[in-house]
């Protein structure tokens, strides 16, 4: 059965979340048996290259998307609203994630806390399903000066509470919390009555969520609290050198590879 929202309810995890950009790797991912599959806007760094996920765009996620439901996942499939596409305003945001929808995407995702939260309630009214992202939030990365815990002071902890609580009053069905400590994921997680996914913040939480190219080893720089499942990057590597290597010395290809 496909997954839906009313699956992911607080005390009914731990939900297991990972990024997926494309349609191979959104069946394999599937098919290992993951809850949710983020069609996230680090696709800009560990897919297009860019030094970060500013430069990402909504055609960058429309087309990932379509990518990743093609795929018809059993998980709930989650796209992320790029840079500027909706902080501008709640029809900006509507018109934006509506083109996220119907790309194929059971809810979307977006940065920030109660600067925000009119925007999580329009979309929530309007019948789009919405997952919060508070904490360390990647798109604030030039005025951070950095991917950065967030939480070392009592001030910024009492506004990262702040934030989850004004998401579960617009209406979020699920909230990331990345790179905080686990003790603030651990006080958010008991207090708001709705499910936490951490990233780098600890395992007091209702799921996990990873990037993939982290998780497989692809990764030019994966953060520090990223777990490495896999060498990918190694396998790859030597399949290729191998072809190169049978092309060079005559060995591919050889008599099942071709009809005379
Ligand atoms: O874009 C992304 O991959 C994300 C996750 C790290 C939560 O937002
Ligand atoms: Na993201």
């Amino acid at each position: 059965m496909r997954r839906r929202i009313s699956d992911f309810t607080k005390g009914g995890g731990p939900y297991v979340w990972i990024t997926a950009y494309d349609y191979p790797t959104a069946k394999l991912v599937d098919e290992a048996g993951v809850d949710g599959i983020l069609v996230g806007d680090s696709l800009g760094m560990v897919v297009l290259g860019l030094p970060n996920t500013l430069g990402v765009t909504l055609a960058d996620m429309v087309r990932h998307t379509q990518a990743v439901a093609r795929a018809k996942p059993r998980a709930l499939v989650v796209a992320d609203m790029p840079f500027m596409t909706y902080e501008t305003g709640r029809r900006d945001a509507l018109k934006n994630a509506a083109k996220l929808i119907k790309a194929g995407a059971d809810a979307v995702k977006l940065e920030g806390g109660s600067e925000y939260a009119h925007i999580v309630e329009r979309l929530v009214k309007a019948g789009i399903p919405v997952m919060g992202h508070i904490g360390l939030n990647p798109q604030r990365v030039l005025a951070l000066g950095g991917y950065k815990l967030i939480g070392k002071t009592e001030e910024q902890r009492r506004k990262v509470l702040e934030d989850a609580k004004a998401l579960r009053d617009a209406g979020a069905f699920a909230i990331v919390i990345e790179f905080v400590p686990a003790s603030l994921a651990k006080e958010i997680t008991e207090k708001i009555d709705v499910p936490t996914i951490c990233i780098g913040a600890g395992p007091h939480c209702d799921g996990q969520i990873l990037v993939l190219h982290d998780v497989l080893g692809l990764s030019e720089k994966p953060p520090s609290f990223a777990k490495r499942y896999a060498d990918v990057a190694e396998a790859v590597r030597n399949a290729v050198r191998q072809y190169v290597e049978d092309v060079k010395t005559g060995k591919f290809p050889s008599k099942e590879h071709y009809k005379d």
